[in-house]
């Protein structure tokens, strides 16, 4: 007969922490949130590669391309670039968030100087970028000739069909300096020379970059930014059980950080197979993380077998995720990292070894992420959260007056990450595991993540707790019943704005 695990499968939403002794100690700027991505042994060494806040993107077409990696990493958290994509396509993406250089900014507003003000006045509206770089063929890295802001003509006044060769600054008049110049001495000549913008031409007078004051103030305001150590933004990326060796030696060679082996199932010997064929050749200095799983034993066996850095926690919890509908297979988020992330402390009592654990999936709100990283996990992995936010990889749309963003499981038609989900010899889908769908707009995952960590910090403060191994060792949780939750809800008052006219 099968087992019957008699305790029902949990959700977060079923918990609430109870507050600790919160000492003057507790104050929100003394909590460190940096957490493992890499197994090490405490007391023994320091923690080796490290997240600074505990939030990494999934591996999704619909979440982690470039940009939204570059925006996560200032923050001090990591992206998974998605890899159901070419090998090129995907090491391309890793590189350019590597080559990515804080405060140089590459020109996405250029023109020729045969363009009209017209054509300028137009790009402005879809860049809603005020400086214009003309160049000699208006293309981004050709000969610099000059730039165009708008205090250069008046929109209102100017005969807007005017060729934009009277109206812009020549690189005579202009401040700018020669390829190889450090953030530190451009800011210097942007402040000496009071101007708003440097551009960075190569020895060939092409375009190369441009540096903003205004980003000297962006860049003071991320002070978690997480970098590796020749100060290039962090990265991971995600890997296949199918063409591991090939994909991870391309996404070396771009600079990848940490990479993962993305499966809805990761209990099972394929795993186990390619986590320790690129151990062999890589040694402990590569991050491979393994997953996903649900139980104590699949925990075992990847830290065992696996040889894995960290585990990724979650089966069929994600928002777009049908996979226990379509297979009924799978667990409650919170049971499965209760029970994982007590394996891991045994396995710390056991041998020494700390491994990480990431829960990943179904975190919809704040409170979901903080519960958690309360019951043990040591970072969290979210789809939805980012696919909301300007910097993931989808246009916006507009609908009946709100914008959203496309967001599609990895396990649908649209993305058809077969290697993702073994369903058969066949490569390719057989049924879908994820939905096609669309999310609310919700602006700069910098604003978003930063009002989260706000409230993570707040919660750590009531707990009594000012790091992550804290809240782990004392965090206390009670389970809630039904009505608990209404009564956390807003009961008993009147919502104002939810009131027809004629009720008052
Ligand atoms: P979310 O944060 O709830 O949106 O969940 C994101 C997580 O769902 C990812 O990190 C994956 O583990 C998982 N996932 C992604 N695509 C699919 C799918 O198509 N079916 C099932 N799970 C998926």
């Amino acid at each position: 007969m099968a087992i019957i695990i008699d305790d029902i499968s949990h959700t977060f939403h079923e918990y609430l922490l109870l507050p600790g002794l919160t000492t003057q100690q507790h104050l929100p700027q003394n909590v460190s949130l940096k957490t493992p991505i890499q197994r090490y042994r405490p007391g023994k060494e320091e923690m080796k590669a490290h997240l600074n806040v505990p939030f990494v993107s999934a591996a999704m077409q619909a979440v982690s391309g470039p940009e939204l990696a570059i925006a996560l990493a200032r923050k001090g958290g990591s992206a998974f670039i998605f890899s159901s994509q070419s090998i090129e396509a995907q090491a391309r993406m890793v590189k350019q968030v590597k080559e990515h250089k804080a405060g140089f900014v590459e020109s996405d507003s250029n023109l020729a100087p045969t363009a009209t003000l017209e054509d300028a006045l137009k790009l402005r509206r879809r860049t809603g970028h005020s400086t214009i770089a003309i160049t000699e063929n208006g293309e981004r890295n050709s000969k610099l000739l000059g730039i165009l802001t708008s205090k250069d003509f008046w929109e209102y006044k100017d005969d807007l069909s005017q060729c934009v060769k009277g109206f812009y600054t020549p690189l005579e008049r202009l401040v700018f300096a020669e390829e190889g110049v450090s953030l530190q001495e451009a800011t210097n000549l942007l402040w000496k020379n009071k101007k708003e913008c440097l551009p960075i031409v190569d020895k060939n007078g092409n375009l190369k970059s441009l540096v903003f004051r205004k980003d000297y103030y962006d860049h003071h305001s991320y002070p978690d930014e997480l970098t590796d150590g020749r100060k290039r933004l962090f990265v991971g990326a995600a890997l296949n059980t199918y063409d591991y060796m090939e994909r991870t030696a391309a996404l070396i060679e771009a600079g990848v950080d940490c990479v993962c082996l993305d499966s809805s199932d990761g209990y099972s010997e394929w795993q186990a197979k390619a986590a320790v064929e690129l151990r062999k050749k890589y040694g402990e200095s590569l991050v491979i993380g393994g997953g996903n799983i649900v139980s104590a034993d699949a925990f075992r066996y990847m830290a065992e077998h696996a040889q894995v850095d960290f585990v990724k926690v979650g089966i069929g919890g994600g928002s777009i995720c049908i996979t226990r509908e379509q297979k009924g297979i799978g667990r409650g988020q919170a049971s499965a990292v209760m029970d994982v992330a007590k394996a891991r402390d045994e396995y710390l009592k056991e041998t020494g070894v700390y491994i990480p654990i990431c829960s990943d999936g179904g975190l919809n709100s704040d409170t979901q992420v903080i519960v958690a990283l309360a019951m043990g996990a040591d970072f969290v992995m979210m789809g939805k959260y980012f696919a909301m936010t300007e910097e993931s990889p989808t246009a916006k749309i507009s609908y009946r007056g709100r914008l959203y963003k496309p967001y599609w499981g990895e396990g649908s038609n649209r993305a058809r990450n077969w290697q993702r989900y073994k369903q058969s010899d066949a490569a390719h889908l057989i049924f879908e595991e994820g939905v096609d769908a669309y999310v609310p707009y919700s602006g700069p995952l910098s604003d978003k993540v930063g009002v989260s960590l706000v409230k993570l910090k707040s919660t750590m403060c009531n707990v009594g707790v000012l790091s992550v191994k804290e809240f782990h060792e004392k965090a206390r949780l009670t389970r809630v019943s039904e009505m608990t939750v209404v009564e956390g809800g807003t009961s008993t008052v009147e919502m104002l704005d939810r009131m027809k006219p004629n009720e008052d």
